[in-house]
């Protein structure tokens, strides 16, 4: 949180004409526009986010749009900073989990009570999720869809060729990946980047440890968890993974990783079911042509994060604009269209699953299932687990390691340092 305090100064400093102007300009006329900074740039992402577009323009609102490429939004959350810091935020931001909590206790983002209430989110909107819309009991921020990260992603006519079921256990899953490279496929298609490396291994360490352990390690950040055999343990299974990927693995973006699937070069991707979208806008169909499957040992766990837009403070004349367009990402008819084609589930829990394909209903009910379990825990990676600061330090830990830079022995102490250090 420190350096959201120093950049809150540094605004300030920086840029007080502008906060001034956002307070003043009463007399200006109304805005028909909202500038939306976004990092939905890979196909499904952007036939998604069409959606959006498409019903805001429909409601007369012009869609200015500011896409920052880079999954997981760490350019976004990068240019936002240097946006903010000059005083000039864009209307409407896609943002995640703790960033928005960070945002909210610099005082930068509007509040969004009197549309919610005059639309009842408080009713539909899941406790899990109300947690990262709601600041002080004041709505921030409009949740457009709920999306999880334990899911493994596969090429269905390799499966076909070498006679693979649907892996549910560790060792079916390490030998099916076996077959794929004994057939000359890649085992497993990966993107090198510290974001991607930390989906994964958060859904090792979940199948590893239980969603009981990932909790009290990645979430609690108990000392002794961290400390703990479990900790050494999935680091080891990283390593194993690591010897499944192609040596073109470094850098690469999700969207590509999830194409030499869909292309019938590699059998699986570990990645959230963003890359369901990928599929999806490939014209492939579930069941078919690809398979979706919960990390094998994490079947009943869900790690969950949410795509939710915040709204800036901005001068009087753009409030109009913001509230159509938190209108357009809550309305019911909305987060259908949206989330069939983005791979993700809808934020509130009034909608109905008959128009999801048959891997978002199975997600509809999981998510359902698992929040009573207790089970459904904040995906760390995508900033719904702990403070940025933590776990950018956990993933240079995890990065290195997946890189084959330093042991699983050192990686497993060195988390335990980089977590006492960050938080
Ligand atoms: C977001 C998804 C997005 C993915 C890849 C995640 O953090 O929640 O909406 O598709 O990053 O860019």
């Amino acid at each position: 949180m420190r350096k959201f305090v120093v950049l809150a100064l540094v605004v300030l400093m920086a840029a007080p004409g502008a906060l001034l102007f956002a307070r003043g300009g009463q007399e200006a006329a109304q805005v028909d526009s909202v500038e939306v900074l976004h990092w939905w740039t890979s196909g499904g992402e952007a036939a998604a986010l069409g959606v959006l577009k498409d019903n805001l323009e429909a409601e007369g609102i012009e869609w200015i749009d500011s896409p920052i490429a880079g999954g997981g939004g760490t350019q976004a959350m990068t240019v936002l900073r240097s946006r903010a810091t000059a005083g000039d935020p864009p209307a409407a931001v896609q943002m995640l989990g703790m960033d928005i909590i960070d945002w909210a206790e610099l005082g930068l983002l509007a509040n969004m009570n009197e549309i919610a209430r005059a639309e009842g989110w408080d009713e539909v909107v899941p406790d899990a999720i109300k947690g990262f819309s709601k600041y002080d009991g004041n709505w921030i921020a409009a949740p457009v869809n709920v999306h999880s990260t334990n899911w493994v992603w596969a090429n269905r006519s390799i499966m076909d060729e070498l006679g693979l079921d649907i892996p549910t256990t560790w060792d079916e899953y390490i030998a099916a990946m076996d077959a794929a490279e004994a057939a000359g496929y890649v085992g497993l298609a990966h993107g090198g980047q510290a974001w991607q490396d930390g989906t994964v291994f958060e859904a090792v360490l979940a199948s590893t440890g239980g969603p009981e352990f990932y909790k009290r390690a990645m979430i609690d950040l108990d000392d002794a968890a961290l400390r703990s055999d479990t900790i050494l343990k999935t680091f080891q299974r990283m390593e194993q993974l690591a010897g499944y990927l192609d040596p073109n693995f470094s850098g690469r973006d999700w969207n590509l990783a999830s194409a030499m699937v869909i292309e019938g070069q590699a059998l699986f991707q570990m990645m959230g079911d963003w890359a369901k979208g990928e599929f999806l806008n490939a014209g492939l169909e579930p069941g078919v042509d690809f398979e979706g499957f919960r990390t094998p040992g994490t079947q009943g766990t869900v790690l969950f994060n949410s795509d939710q837009f915040v709204m800036f403070q901005v001068a009087p004349q753009y409030r109009a604009a913001q509230n159509l367009m938190a209108s357009a990402v809550m309305d019911p008819e909305f987060q259908i269209a949206f989330n069939t084609v983005k791979g993700s589930v809808p934020a509130r829990t009034d909608v109905p699953d008959a128009q999801f394909e048959s891997i978002g209903q199975a997600a509809m009910r999981e998510l359902r299932e698992a929040n009573d379990a207790g089970t459904l825990h904040g995906s760390v990676a995508h900033r719904h687990g702990n403070p940025v600061q933590v776990m950018e330090a956990m993933l240079d830990v995890i990065t290195a390691h997946f890189n084959g830079q330093v042991s699983s022995q050192a990686a497993a102490r060195a988390f335990v340092d980089a977590v006492a250090q960050a938080r």
